[in-house]
């Protein structure tokens, strides 16, 4: 018979070692439910989600090392650009019921989608149909947080993270921005455009962590974890 074997990389994150192939996984928190028809692993009586790193930026980074993840059991976040859940429901599935997730998105039918599909059985988080360009309009629903997850996709994606942070980043806590360097400038060199988000991200009084390149999983793209300095 063969045996799987399960790595924790991280607190709520495992590597799924199985017939030859290794899975990055979450453990589910709504047991027989997929949320992207993702795969289900049921070893030793618990049961794992797959997490499909060409169809999430976050398990994309994990793969390709990213070293620290400032989201745990416990850890509440503020995810910009939310859209129908795929890469939330993993956020959810790490931080479980001891933690809490506000997803923002400001297209109705990704919103309506993550209502129907995945907050209707997932209690830790709230969906919120607004303009992450204006936080002023979700600041009575939303709390301080640990970490701002962005993903927005827009040409002034450093500066909307950075207005969020103003108002519900805990002064410990940390964000993760996903920069699409073609939101930004398709003509410049995707490095360019990394590199002058960064700086504004520096400017603002954030320390860089951390920067992973996407690509293949997701080509011009990079992941950014910085902290309040
Ligand atoms: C690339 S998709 C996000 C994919 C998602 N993060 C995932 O991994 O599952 C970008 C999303 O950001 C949303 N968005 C773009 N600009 C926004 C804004 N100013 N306020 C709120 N949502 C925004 C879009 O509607 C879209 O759903």
């Amino acid at each position: 018979m063969i045996k799987e074997v399960i790595h924790e990389v991280f607190p709520g994150i495992f590597k799924i070692h199985i017939k030859g192939e290794v899975f990055l996984a979450t453990l589910n928190l709504t047991r027989g439910r997929k949320v992207y028809n993702e795969q289900l692993f049921e070893i030793e009586g618990k049961e794992y989600r797959s997490w499909n790193p060409t169809r999430s930026k976050l398990g994309a980074a994990i793969i390709k090392g990213l070293k620290t993840i400032p989201i745990k059991p416990k850890t509440t976040v503020l995810y910009l650009g939310v859209a129908s859940g795929t890469t939330c429901s993993h956020i959810s599935d790490i931080v479980n019921e001891t933690g809490h997730i506000w997803g923002v998105d400001f297209s109705e039918r990704p919103i309506r989608d993550l209502i129907e599909n995945v907050t209707r059985y997932r209690k830790n988080i709230t969906p919120l149909l607004n303009d992450a360009r204006q936080p002023r309009s979700y600041s009575i629903q939303v709390p301080m947080v640990d970490t701002i997850y962005a993903d927005v996709a827009q040409p002034d994606q450093a500066l909307i993270v950075i207005k969020n942070a103003k108002l519900f980043l805990k002064k410990s806590g940390s964000i993760i921005l996903v920069i699409k360097s073609r939101s930004v400038d398709v003509s410049k060199n995707p490095n360019e455009i990394y590199a002058s988000q960064i700086q504004i991200l520096k400017d603002a009084g954030f320390s860089i962590k951390e920067v992973i390149d996407l690509d293949p999983y997701e080509k011009d793209h990079a992941l950014v974890l910085a902290k309040f300095s």
